[in-house]
Order: C-alpha cells, then structure tokens, then sequence
C-alpha cells in the first residue's frame, strides 16, 4: 500500500455567517483520479481554494503533504507544495502568450530581463508531451477554451505538481474535448498524479474516478472505492436520502387540433444557422439536441432577437414575430435562458433579489422606480425556495454563491417573467442532480401551465427524459426529428444519429 500524497483534516471555513466548511477531511493518493461531489454550495470548491492557498481556512486545520506538515499560506506556498488547480472558471490572462500564462508570477528573470527566449524554449517539451497544437508564443486568447485548459494543465505540469485539481473542466467542452481531456488526465494517472475531478456529471464520475468523496453542507459524509461506486450510491450519501425519480413528466400536451403558439419559418443568420423550421405548441417541451457547434444556440438566439435573421418568418400566435432585439421578445412574452454563465448578464455585486428581478422591473417599476419593493422581496423569497438557492437570504449578493446557485437565480429572473414561450439553453450545466430534478419538475409545471418550451441539452439522457419530441441539428440545418408523433424512437442512438448524419434512425 503506497502513502497518501495528501491528508487534510479538521478543515472548517466560514465567511461572514455562512460555514462553507466544517471538520471537512479529504485523503489523496499517488496515481488515483479522486472525485469530489455534492450538491450546489457542499463546500467543493472551497475545500480546494483553501488546498490552493485561495482561502485561509480557519484556525485547527491540518494539512500533510507526503506525510509532513505544510503550512499553505497563499496561492505561493501551495504551489511550492506541489499544488496545481485549474479553477471553475479559468483563470488565464488572455492577451498574454501561453508561455508568459504558464510562467505567471515566476518569470525567468536574467540581469531583471524576463527572458522570453528561454521561457518560450522551456515549456515547449511540456507542450509537446500534452500533444498541443499551439506553440509557447500563441497568445491565449485566440485559443479554444479546450486549449486553453490545455495551457492551464500544462501550466500544472511545467511547476512539477503532484497534485492537480479541476474544478468542472467538462462544463464548457464538446464530447471530443471531453474525450481529449479524459485521456489526458489517464496519463496523468498513469504517471503517479494525485488528481482531484469535481463534477456532477454523474457519467464522467463513474468513468474516471478511482474513489470519490462526497460533501453535504460544508460536511465530509464519506467516500466510495472504486467497486462502491455507482450512481445509486453517491446520489444517497449526497442528499441524505433516495432519489425516487430523477424525471418527472405529468404534463400532456394536447395536440389535436391546436395551432403553434411559436411557428419559425425558414430562419437564417447568415452565418450559423442555415433555414430552420421548428413549431413549438402550448404546454409542449421541445428538445433541441446536436453537437457542440451545431448552431443550436444561434438558433435561438436569431429567435430571440438577439442574432439578425437573413431570412425566414416567425409567427407567434399566429401574428408576425420579428423582433429585433431580446428587449421586443421579452414584451412579447419570449425568454430565453443563456447558456454562457460567465457572460450570462447575472449582476456578481448585485443581491440575490435583484438579478432575480431585474427582468421584470420594467413591468413592476414607473420612471425608472421600483414602486414595489416588498413585492420583489416576496419573489425573490418565493424564487429561493422553489429553486432550493443556497443562500443566506435575498439581500445576499449573487457573487459569493456557488456556480450551481447562481446558475438558479440566473433561471429564476427568466421564470419570473412568465413567458409564453421560454427557451432554456443548457439549463441545468454545473447544476446539482437534486437542484436538477427540481428544475425537472419546473419545466414540467410550466408546460402543464400552457408555456411553450425548446430546450436545450447536450445531456442526452436529459433531453430524452423531459421533452415530448426531440429536433436535431447538426451543422446549421435540422436534420431529424425523434419522439412525439415522428414515428422514431427517442433514443439515444438515433439522436446521435442525427446529430452526426452517421446511421439511419430505427423506427419506434
Ligand atoms: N467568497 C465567498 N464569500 C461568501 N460565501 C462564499 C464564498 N465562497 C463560497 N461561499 C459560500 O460557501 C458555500 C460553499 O460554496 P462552494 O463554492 O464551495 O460550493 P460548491 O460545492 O463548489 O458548489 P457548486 O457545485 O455550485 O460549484 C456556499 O454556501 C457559498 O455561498
Ligand atoms: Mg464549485
């Protein structure tokens, strides 16, 4: 039995009134991918800001590197530890080159020059072994963001780490990336690294991970071995209880006779997406599935109003639709639900009950005032529960939550508007499985209350599980359309069939 290269123990953090971390434990071995879950707000990330030197934990923390004492100060003396982290979200200078990315800090200095030679010199072997096409002089931001979590692990590997930690890598990567990643880090396993995978993705855990932890409410409840670990498993220790049904489907769009609140007509944009056609009906929930790339989120954003349409008409209620801003298709009653978090319009210093209001101020305020200001409270609260936010109350801003959390409020400002027709786009990314399942449970509600609504999923299992029929696309066009009245199975296979143009669909 080989030694931990890491034993934490006893480790607690608090901020303001919150205890993110309390007597938290967490023990690492040479060679094993360690995967760290929990619900939204369990403490993962903070667990590692505080491996990382991020954050100070708070006094009677242990920490024990190869079985010695470290003292982890700052995000320096974690480093000097052997610590590597590649954050939620990444955390690279985009106008600098890889090499001055993955030297920040420690620049090669020679007579106080920083020698851009020698460094461009030194990462090159570093680069290679990952099998990077980029070079040491790319600059960063011209790189995808699979790249650039390239340069981050090479920025891992060049400062010699034994321990690497990821934070959701997979959240922003299409599945070849992801496939790239995943042999990535094998041979980092391979060759005696002590990797820490945090994920909710339940499919990943169960592929990668040789042991896993598992955190509920800044507490370590235990963790699996490699034979221990299945979903079933992890999802009791990580909610205290059985999880009945993951799916809930009790909504029954009646299709009969009825005309499409939403009908798209041979849309384009010019770029992207090449005349789509897609009709949503009231109380139905639409899939809209594809590769990364495919153009699906164009789609509805040349729907939204938010990309030009070169051409195609839209009708919604059976008058013309064309709005030329998201402004006109919110007073319209169309929402949508971005799936980029970072640029995603969440206001990070703003309160929890603000972002969660901000859309529906126009139609609450008069010259620019809020009029009613306990109203907004009262959504904010209502918004909170339904949503299960973990957060200390509404005047909490939304930049000291967990990216799970703030992704619910994201969601909940688009709800409180009561759309029409809503489109969700990678509803539930970075999302808990019992946060989840609730957000399930609201796309069902809304559908048995009438609302339109296109979802879209890379998860394939979800987007099979909610929706009542499923369009594909695949390079700008829709190329199929499984489940509902089309006569095709919604299956996994023929979707991906779709998806790829690979294999003839199987009839239901
Ligand atoms: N900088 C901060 N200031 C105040 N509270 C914080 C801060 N960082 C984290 N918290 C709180 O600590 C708790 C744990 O958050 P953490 O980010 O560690 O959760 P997580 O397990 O990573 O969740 P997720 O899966 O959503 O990323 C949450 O209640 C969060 O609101
Ligand atoms: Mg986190």
């Amino acid at each position: 039995m080989t030694s931990p290269v890491l034993e934490m123990s006893n480790v607690s953090k608090t901020f303001g009134s919150v205890k993110a971390l309390s007597n938290v434990q967490l023990t690492l071995y040479p060679g094993e991918v360690h995967a760290l879950m929990g619900e939204n707000g369990a403490g993962k990330s903070t667990l590692m800001k505080v491996l990382s030197g991020a954050y100070k934990p708070d006094a009677g923390a242990r920490i024990l590197i190869d079985g010695k004492p470290v003292n982890i100060t700052d995000p320096i003396s974690s480093k000097a530890a052997g610590v590597s982290i590649i954050y939620q979200e990444l955390a690279l200078s985009p106008n600098l080159t890889v090499a001055q990315n993955m030297y920040l800090g420690r620049e090669l200095h020679s007579y106080g020059v920083v020698s851009r030679e020698k460094m461009l010199k030194d990462v090159e072997p570093v680069l290679r072994r990952l099998g990077a096409q980029f070079t040491g002089s790319t600059i960063v931001g011209t790189l995808s963001i699979a790249n650039r979590q390239l340069v981050e692990i090479a920025r891992a590997l060049h400062a010699d780490s034994r321990i690497l930690i990821m934070d959701e890598p997979t959240t922003t990567l299409s599945s070849r990336e992801t496939e790239g990643l995943f042999a990535m880090i094998r041979q980092l396993r391979s060759e005696g690294l002590a990797i820490v995978y945090i994920s909710h993705r339940m499919d990943e855990v169960y592929e990668l991970a040789d042991r896993v932890s598992v955190l509920r409410d800044g507490t370590y409840v235990g963790t699996l071995d490699r034979d221990q670990i299945s979903p079933d498993a992890i999802v009791r220790l990580m909610v205290g209880r059985e999880l009945s049904s993951l799916y809930t489907k009790t909504h029954k769009p009646d299709l009969s006779d009825a005309k499409p609140v939403l009908e798209v007509e041979n849309v384009s944009d010019g770029t992207r997406v090449r005349n789509c056609s897609i009709k949503l009906h009231a109380g139905e929930v639409v899939g809209l599935a594809g590769l990364v790339g495919a153009g699906r989120s164009e789609l509805a954003q040349a729907i939204y109003g938010f990309r030009p349409r070169t051409t195609g008409t839209m009708r919604l209620h059976g008058r013309e639709f064309s709005p030329d801003s998201p402004r006109a298709s919110i007073n319209s009653g169309v929402a949508y639900l971005t799936e980029d978090r970072r640029g995603n319009g969440l206001f990070l210093d703003m309160s929890c009950r603000d972002n969660t209001n901000t859309a529906v101020l126009k139609r609450d305020s008069k010259w620019g005032f809020v009029l009613n200001r306990r109203k907004a409270d009262e959504r904010a609260r209502g918004a909170i529960k339904d949503l299960k936010v973990r957060v200390p109350g509404p005047e909490y801003p939304v930049g000291g939550l967990s990216g799970g959390n703030q992704q619910k409020v994201l969601l909940s400002r688009w709800l409180e508007i009561e759309p029409q027709v809503l489109i969700l786009d990678e509803p539930t990314r970075g999302v808990d499985i019992g946060a989840k399942s609730e957000i399930y449970k609201i796309i069902d509600a809304l559908a048995q209350k009438g609302v339109a609504i296109l979802v879209i999923s890379s998860e394939l299992s979800e987007v099979i599980g909610i929706a009542d029929r499923i369009v594909v696309m695949r390079e700008g066009v829709i190329t199929g359309e499984v489940g509902g009245a089309t006569g095709i199975a919604p299956t996994q296979e023929n979707i991906i069939g779709f998806a790829t143009g690979a294999t003839a669909p199987v009839a239901a």
